[in-house]
């Protein structure tokens, strides 16, 4: 069996690429449908309702699309959006992120944990769960990142202003004695050769979206859903569709051309 529709992709804005590009690396095969939601971009600081109302209306816009499987590539949207969505789509395949606690909390050889994340998913009921299941052994610092996600969104990866920001942020870690940090937002990753420069080589970075390219494989696997044609990728943004296409040579490795949605 297969199914050759799309996977739909949405997330704030441009992070949500770190784990589209997971995605196409594991399942070249798989046709792609990309929301970024620049209109609204960051969610980091929003309400959670605000949120929920962003994921219930880009979600119905990419199955309408023609999506056969949701992945909300967006730590921020997961915690506030993700059960809400379900609840919606019980039949439909739906992967969210989630900061990756339990690798990390395996991996660290200190004991201690640093996470980066936005406060929107710091503050979650969902994060606070993911620690009691996971982290109770560890030590974990949580480490908020306002204004990182609007450098990331500039395509500002390599400037001095985003290494003055990101050292302000995990030196304090980094003195506690953390050694394995946890981007828990997807920008992060498009600012890890940075981070890498600036970390003792002993400090490990972890993220989730090999893990969530692999969990997309086995839901679909198991659905009899995964495609055996010839690919493509649509992008579409709610901002302006020419700053997505500008970065898209950088972050996603090639050109593409980006539509507006009004959604
Ligand atoms: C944001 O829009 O503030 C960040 C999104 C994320 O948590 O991945």
């Amino acid at each position: 069996m297969s199914d050759n529709g799309p996977i739909g992709v949405f997330d704030s804005g441009v992070g949500g690429l770190s784990v589209l590009r997971e995605i196409r690396a594991r399942l070249p095969h798989e046709s792609l449908l990309y929301v970024a939601d620049s209109g609204h971009v960051p969610y980091g600081e929003k309400s959670p309702e605000f949120i929920r109302e962003r994921c219930r209306a880009i979600a119905g816009f990419l199955l309408e699309q023609g999506a056969k499987a949701l992945v909300l590539a967006c730590n921020t949207a997961t915690a506030a959006g993700v059960a809400d969505l379900r609840e919606q789509y019980p039949q439909l395949p739906l992967i969210g992120m989630e900061p990756a606690v339990k690798p990390a909390a395996r991996a660290t050889r200190s004991g201690v944990v640093g996470v980066l994340a936005t406060t929107g998913t710091l503050k979650s009921a969902k994060f606070a769960a993911l620690l009691d299941r996971f982290a109770s052994d560890v030590r974990v610092i949580t480490q908020p990142c306002p204004g990182l996600v609007e450098r990331i969104e500039a395509g500002e990866l390599a400037t001095a202003g985003t290494r003055a920001l990101l050292e302000s942020l995990v030196q304090p870690l980094i003195a506690q004695g953390c050694d394995t940090l946890i981007l828990g937002c997807t920008h992060y990753p498009f600012v890890k050769p940075l981070l890498r420069e600036m970390l003792p080589p002993e400090v490990a970075l972890v993220d989730t979206g090999a893990a969530v390219a692999r969990h997309v494989e086995t839901l679909l696997a198991a659905s009899g859903q995964l495609s055996d044609c010839k690919a493509t990728v649509r992008f579409w943004s709610s901002g302006d569709p020419r700053r997505l296409a500008c970065v898209l040579p950088v972050l996603w490795g090639e050109n593409g051309t980006v539509s507006y949605c009004s959604v």
